[in-house]
């Protein structure tokens, strides 16, 4: 039986087979590994406070409880608080609707797409970036968020493992333009915001491919070579004439954490910089939510489950309750159960009532496929659609990265 376990219950002889964080943070060479010295028992108490272990590959322990109790019990304290807020202060509904943004949201995406690919590859070579396209591309996406926050957001569930960095790097730019937006910030602001994260990662073309590629387990040497791509994305855009200080900023910090276990200087709380705290967020949902060589996605409410647990440790607990508020307690790319019995994909949220969002239908409630998916916004038909469960994709069979993919292409050519 899998148990979730404090570190001060940790001993010798315990199977550990997961973290309570992401498992390249933590500096251990194995997702799974059975505990033989204290000496690890101290490392993994510096980077956890709690962890999951395998009862039937090592010892017990009689306080732990299982890991599904623990985590329908995070689910369920998760849910009252999200909830809770978001029906008391709806936010307002964006100016645009989603149908007619998401053909300019498309636009800009592509555009980015383009501009990344070419930074990434200017890098490489050894040259020096222009930040101009970057400007442009990281403009056209602001002004898609500001008139709509949802259709550049339901475009981060386009992803590619082997175009990681610039899928990734996209995807972080929007989520963090969202989160800006949802935190206040003026337009300006979101545009120093978005350059840093649409370049956050350009260090890791410095990295050798061995190591940036290599299917898991780093060496603690490899892992010390890892680490410096932030500074080397800070020095790349240093380098680079017209990049606002702000951008330099996420760039450097987006993998500090909150409890000073990030990197590279192990900043602490208020040392890190909002912006800073905001790009870790959104690098960290998407890197989990991502297929990678060392790790299988974890759906999208997985994730913000997971970061909320994580909470102060890793993040500023306020924050991380911020990030569920703007990408929604039904996040797009979440499979739902309807009442009638159908089975659908949210493709995107209703600000005005964050319970019924859009959804793709793919399943009819005789368990039929739907070819095409049917588009249904929840909110419409007198409010008498709604959610009865999440579920497990492979439950019924579908794939809702593919499905995503499929329906976007078809409906917006990206
Ligand atoms: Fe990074």
């Amino acid at each position: 039986m899998i148990k979730k376990v404090s570190v001060q219950d940790l001993k010798e002889g315990m199977y550990v087979c997961d973290f309570d964080r992401p498992w390249l943070e933590t500096g251990f060479l194995f997702h799974h590994f059975l505990i033989k010295t204290d000496k690890q028992i101290e490392k993994i108490r510096r980077y956890c406070s709690h962890v999951y272990i395998d009862t039937d590959k090592g010892e017990d322990v009689m306080t732990a409880v299982s890991a599904g109790e623990a985590d329908k019990k995070i689910e369920q304290e998760m849910k009252e608080t999200i909830q809770q807020t978001l029906i008391r202060e709806p936010s307002p509904e964006d100016k645009i609707n989603f149908d007619i943004e998401i053909k300019e949201a498309k636009k800009a995406y592509t555009q980015s797409k383009e501009v990344i690919k070419n930074v990434m590859h200017d890098v490489r070579m050894g040259r020096i970036i222009s930040s101009g396209d970057a400007k442009k591309a990281v403009n056209n996406m602001t002004d898609s968020i500001m008139r709509n926050r949802d259709a550049l957001l339901c475009l981060t569930q386009l992803k590619s493992k082997d175009e990681y960095t610039s899928f990734h790097s996209i995807n972080v730019c929007i989520l963090c333009l969202a989160f800006g937006r949802h935190m206040g910030y003026s337009e300006i602001e979101l545009k120093s915001l978005g350059i840093g994260a649409l370049l956050h990662d350009t260090g890791k073309m410095k990295i050798p491919q061995e190591i940036l590629n290599k299917p898991g387990n780093l060496t603690d040497n490899e892992f010390e070579i890892m680490k410096k791509h932030p500074v080397y994305s800070a020095e790349i855009l240093g380098k680079t004439a017209g990049i606002p200080q702000k951008s330099i900023v996420v760039a450097i910090q987006h993998h500090e954490r909150h409890n000073g276990t990030g990197y590279p200087n192990g900043l602490k709380g208020e040392q890190i910089d909002v912006f800073g705290s905001l790009s870790s967020i959104a690098d960290v949902y998407d890197a989990i939510t991502s297929n990678r060589v060392y790790h299988n996605a974890l759906l999208p409410h997985e994730a913000l489950k997971r970061m909320y647990e994580w909470g102060e440790k890793d993040f500023h607990k306020g924050l991380i309750e911020q990030f569920i508020k703007c990408v929604g307690i039904y996040p797009p790319g979440t499979v739902i159960k309807l009442q009638t019995g159908e089975i659908g994909i949210v493709i995107s949220v209703n600000r005005a009532n964050v319970l019924k969002p859009r959804v793709a239908v793919v399943i009819d409630s005789q368990n039929k496929r739907y070819t095409p998916p049917k588009t249904l916004d929840m909110s419409k038909g007198g409010g008498n659609w709604n959610i009865k469960e999440i579920i497990e994709p492979t439950s019924c069979g579908i794939n809702p990265q593919e499905i995503m993919k499929g329906l976007l292409v078809d409906q917006i050519g990206v």
